[in-house]
């Protein structure tokens, strides 16, 4: 007998339900059962909860959590990765209402205040996260910056600090970067900037802080290794970061070649960064060392927050260029759009080209920065 139509149609569908099914499961079913192994040197000491732990730490770019389990060899099985959602760890106090504002761009955190409010704004999530860790008898690490935007956030760490609002005993501190073939004492070195401007105020001892020495190269660079080694053991739990003029951070400039992967190295430095840094060194662009040691992008990428310091117009490209714009190693700071837990603080001059071209501005914030959003006469 000749199958009705209703029939051919009905077994036509329940194929189709099997086949949309299988091809839905299967990818799933097999993602549940992948491992990955990841030789991870020193994580014994990152990890306090030994079983579980963000992949991101690892691989900024697989946002997942695993379960790890430790084999023999120390190596590590991941299994069963879960998404990883982006956390809101950041707050404003009541007392910012309508002077910083928080907004989203191309899913970035973008916090828009003046300088002297941003300082003590991010200074403030320092003593939170350093507080709340000590509560819980846990060592802190901050991985720290140079140049003239973190100087308010210092600014206001060192009265806190005179205050008595935290405790340093149980805080280590790691530099991004530093000049090469400046003696150890140099004023223009970043040893001196940080003593200057914090480490000294903070009574942090030469254990606590750690930072590249500025002398010159050898063969196989045992400077990079002594660093490299000091951030596998002090794995940061934040990560302060300023933004050069060409969206550099840390020393890392634009470049080909760079990417998430890129590690901790010598690099040579642009023009225009020498040029950037020359008030530095009396206006002379020739003073300013040719090259120097950074935090590669890989490493950068690793600290579990991240706050990017932007004031001033000079720097409203660079900033567009690296929240808006794609991911490429022309502009470095663009990389950090792979790691989760990123806040860009920016006053509203360092934010006018990415409002222009985002265009998201509140009633209120207008009225904050009139000269910046003012709408065009007609
Ligand atoms: C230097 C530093 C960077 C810093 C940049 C911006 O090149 N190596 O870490 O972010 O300057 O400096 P400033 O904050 O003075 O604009």
């Amino acid at each position: 007998m000749m199958p009705s139509r209703f029939q051919s149609y009905k077994s036509f569908f329940k194929q189709l339900t099997l086949a949309v099914v299988l091809l839905t499961t299967l990818p799933i079913l097999m993602g549940a059962k992948k491992e990955y192994t990841v030789p991870v040197e020193g994580l014994d000491s990152a990890l306090r909860k030994p079983h579980r732990i963000p992949i991101k730490r690892m691989f900024p770019d697989k946002p997942k959590f695993a379960t790890l389990k430790k084999s023999p060899d120390r190596t590590y099985t991941m299994d069963r990765p879960k998404p990883l959602k982006r956390q809101t760890w950041w707050t404003i106090p009541k007392e910012l209402k309508n002077k910083a504002f928080a907004c989203q761009f191309n899913k970035q955190h973008v916090i828009v205040v003046d300088k002297e409010k941003g300082g003590a704004l991010v200074a403030q999530w320092m003593i939170d996260q350093l507080n709340e860790r000590e509560a819980r008898n846990l060592p802190t690490t901050f991985g720290l910056a140079t140049g003239s935007s973190p100087i308010p956030v210092y600014e206001n760490l060192v009265k806190a600090f005179r205050e008595q609002k935290f405790k340093t005993d149980n805080l280590s501190t790691i530099n991004l970067d530093e000049y090469i073939g400046l003696e150890p004492g140099d004023s223009n070195s970043y040893k001196q900037f940080m003593r200057q401007h914090l480490i000294a105020d903070l009574e942090l001892t030469d254990d606590q802080f750690h930072i590249f020495d500025s002398q010159a190269q050898s063969e196989n660079d045992p400077e990079i290794q002594r660093l490299q080694k000091l951030l596998t053991q002090n794995p940061r739990h934040f990560q302060l970061l300023g933004i050069g003029e060409n969206g550099h951070i840390g020393f890392n400039e634009p470049d080909d070649t760079l990417s998430a992967e890129t590690p901790t190295r010598i690099v040579k430095l642009t023009e225009s960064t020498r040029k950037a840094n020359a008030p530095y060194f009396g206006g002379d662009t020739t003073k300013v060392p040719t090259h120097a040691r950074t935090l590669g992008p890989k490493d950068i990428l690793h600290a579990e927050r991240i706050v990017v310091l932007a004031w001033g117009e000079k720097k409203k490209a660079a900033i567009a260029n690296s929240i808006l714009g794609p991911i490429k190693p022309q502009v470095p700071a663009s990389l950090l759009q792979k790691h989760l837990n990123v806040v860009w603080v920016m006053d509203a001059e360092a934010a006018a080209t990415l409002f222009k071209q985002g265009g998201r501005v509140t009633r209120e914030m207008a009225r904050q920065f009139p000269t910046l959003f003012q709408t065009p006469e007609k």
